[in-house]
């Protein structure tokens, strides 16, 4: 895909491990971003060092999201090694299963509701008040949130506390853009269908053949298909979108 990328700056890609977030790093620096990979995982290292081996700028570094003293000192690292980051992608998310399935919303524990909440949703609340100070001051900032197509239509992939968290990131995204109206710096989410990843994989293999069933493109998405359209909305060619939610999930809309 070729975009009118705004390129020379530092990009943080939150949950950069693998999956999606790997993806996302791989394609911004791929634009010539260089690329901070974070991770609760160690794993997040060794995929910096696939994308250096891949002849891109990036950097590995721990950091929990669900934990704002881990978010501060990742924060104050990034502005005193990169001296700031003009894109922000809040990826890290996380949707508990037992035995491979959700549980019901009236049986999930508070412990697992507030953990849900606390990485997918205040994670980037955080994010963005930390790094808006350095986002504003980069000539166009960018803030993508990867939100879920269980916030959008009726999907098989509903849980009680990641459908709220997803639905909240979605809101968060546009209440934030419109307050940065007026500035350079734009907000906007991605909402994947159903997606190839290690996340989806700990899901029962039927919820993947319903979803099939369901999606009118009949197959589950790609990491770069999602990847595809960050590197949209990071570019210069997207500079007047801003609090809206590009769908990538194989035609879902309303079944
Ligand atoms: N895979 C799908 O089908 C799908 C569908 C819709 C939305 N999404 C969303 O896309 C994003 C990426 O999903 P994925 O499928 O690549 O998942 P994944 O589990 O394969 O990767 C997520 C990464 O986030 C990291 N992470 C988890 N908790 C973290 C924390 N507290 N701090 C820092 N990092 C943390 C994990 O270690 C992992 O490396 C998530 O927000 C997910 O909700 C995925």
């Amino acid at each position: 895909m070729t975009t009118n990328n705004l390129s020379s700056g530092t990009a943080l890609v939150t949950g950069a491990a693998r999956g999606i977030g790997l993806e996302i790093a791989r394609q911004l620096g791929q634009d010539g971003y260089q690329v901070v990979m974070c991770d609760l995982l160690d794993d997040v290292y060794a995929s910096a060092d696939q994308l250096k081996g891949e002849g891109i700028v990036a950097h590995g570094m721990r950091m929990d999201v669900g934990d704002e003293g881990s978010i501060r000192e990742g924060v104050k690292e990034i502005g005193e090694r990169f001296g700031g980051v003009q894109v922000l992608v809040n990826n890290a998310g996380i949707s508990p299963k037992h035995n491979g399935f959700k549980l019901p919303l009236v049986d999930t524990p508070l412990a697992e509701w507030e953990l849900v909440m606390r990485v997918n949703l205040t994670g980037a609340f955080l994010l963005c008040r930390e790094l808006l100070p350095a986002l504003k001051q980069a000539s166009c900032g960018r803030i993508v949130n990867i939100a879920s197509v269980c916030a959008r239509y009726a999907s098989p992939i509903i849980a009680g506390p990641y459908n709220a968290s997803k639905t909240g990131l979605i809101t968060l995204s546009r209440v934030l853009a419109m307050e940065l109206a007026g500035t350079a710096v734009t907000v906007n989410c991605v909402a994947p269908g159903r997606i190839v990843t290690p996340l989806s994989s700990q899901a029962d293999p039927s919820i993947d053949r319903e979803y099939i069933a369901r999606v009118p493109v009949r197959r589950l998405g790609l990491p770069e298909d999602i990847a595809n359209a960050v590197r949209f909305l990071v570019s210069a060619d997207a500079s007047g979108i801003t609090g809206t939610v590009i769908d990538v999930n194989g035609g879902t809309f309303c079944n």
